[in-house]
């Protein structure tokens, strides 16, 4: 009987010996010491021993257990280095190539050509004003003087939502109505920026989405000379010293005069090319005196007060800026364009 025990040992270890694979252990650990194996087997079979020969085998099979055991675990150990060793020799990490430089982002071009508007207009004391993108018939038209059925609609046609009334704002304009509703009765100096919606055609001069910033002044006893003297401080801050700036007539329903104002075209310093259309001027933004319709509906007595407003594309400014001939190049999420500037 010990005989076989010997035996049996030396046959298990054997076997543990070529089990190359630690998924293989299971099935060993199984044969030899499981609740079926060969000891457990042997162990039961104590019974059928003479009563003195007991002690000793089963002394001796327990034995055998404990050692099978002590050895599976080292082999246990052994094959999971070796397991680990394989992996790190075929998973190795190069750690001489070169890493991967993390993408670091930056400001808009259109972001960053807003701050620097905003900072020009601070120095000349105009807070930022904001107001809604989604606005009502009311402010974005009628507040503007700008009835139903006028026209001048058409200069602004929008997206309309399916609530009667509310629709997207065509320009920064209807913040006026904003703005006067904050400020009545203290004089107001802000310019209001924010995206503004046009449904047509999208061409390298329009999107149908696009930015602007609005200029407001109410106060008493502001002129026109005022109005001239904002938009060519704002435009020599901008484009250099050296610029010359023209207002030619224009009509808006909610200012009263209106005018355009052209810039000396700095793409060819008014020699006339591609951008100017071989005119030598280009234009950067329409403005006037506020309407004494919209002063009222604003609150303010147009007897006593008097305001000069302005709107500008801020991208228009950036193509001037920078060169750029298709407005489609902002919102295209173009990494190229993006990186270029
Ligand atoms: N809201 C006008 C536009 O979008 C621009 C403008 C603003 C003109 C303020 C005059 C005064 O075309």
């Amino acid at each position: 009987m010990l005989e076989y025990l010997r035996d049996l040992g030396a046959q298990a270890r054997q076997r543990l010996g070529q089990v190359r694979k630690l998924e293989e252990l299971g099935e060993w650990k199984r044969e030899y010491l499981g609740k079926k194996g060969a000891v457990s087997e042997l162990l039961r079979g104590l019974g059928g021993l003479p009563a003195e020969d007991r002690p000793l085998v089963g002394r001796a099979a327990n034995a055998l257990r404990a050692e099978l055991e002590a050895e599976l675990e080292r082999r246990e150990q052994v094959l999971q280095q070796e397991f680990v060793q394989a992996a790190l020799r075929t998973e190795r990490v190069d750690v001489t190539l070169p890493g991967r430089r993390p993408a670091v982002g930056r400001v808009h071009i259109s972001h960053r050509v807003l701050r620097r508007i905003y900072d020009i207009f601070a120095e000349m004391g105009f807070q930022v004003f904001d107001s809604p993108e989604v606005e009502t018939d009311r402010r974005n038209f009628r507040s503007l003087n700008i009835p139903p059925h006028h026209p001048a609609r058409d200069m602004w046609s929008t997206f309309y939502t399916t609530r009667e009334g509310v629709l997207l704002r065509t320009h920064t304009s209807p913040g006026q109505a904003w703005a006067m509703q904050a400020y009545c009765p203290e004089p107001i100096r802000v310019i209001l920026p924010g995206k503004c919606y046009r449904y047509e055609q999208v061409t390298a001069r329009s999107e149908f989405m696009f930015y602007q910033v609005e200029g407001l002044a109410v106060g008493e006893g502001i002129t026109m000379a005022d109005l001239k003297g904002v938009i060519i401080a704002f435009t020599r801050r901008m484009f250099g010293s050296e610029r010359q700036v023209r207002f030619r007539c224009s009509y808006f329903p909610f200012t009263e005069p209106s005018v355009e104002v052209d810039m000396d075209c700095i793409l060819c310093q008014g020699q006339g090319c591609r951008v100017c259309k071989y005119t030598g001027w280009v234009e950067i933004l329409g403005a006037g005196m506020v309407h004494p319709v919209v002063l009222r509906n604003g609150g303010y007595d147009p007897q006593h007060f008097g305001g000069f407003a302005f709107g500008m594309g801020p991208e228009r400014i950036t193509m001037l800026k920078y060169g750029i001939n298709d407005i489609r190049w902002f919102f295209s999420g173009d990494l190229r364009f993006l990186r270029s500037l």
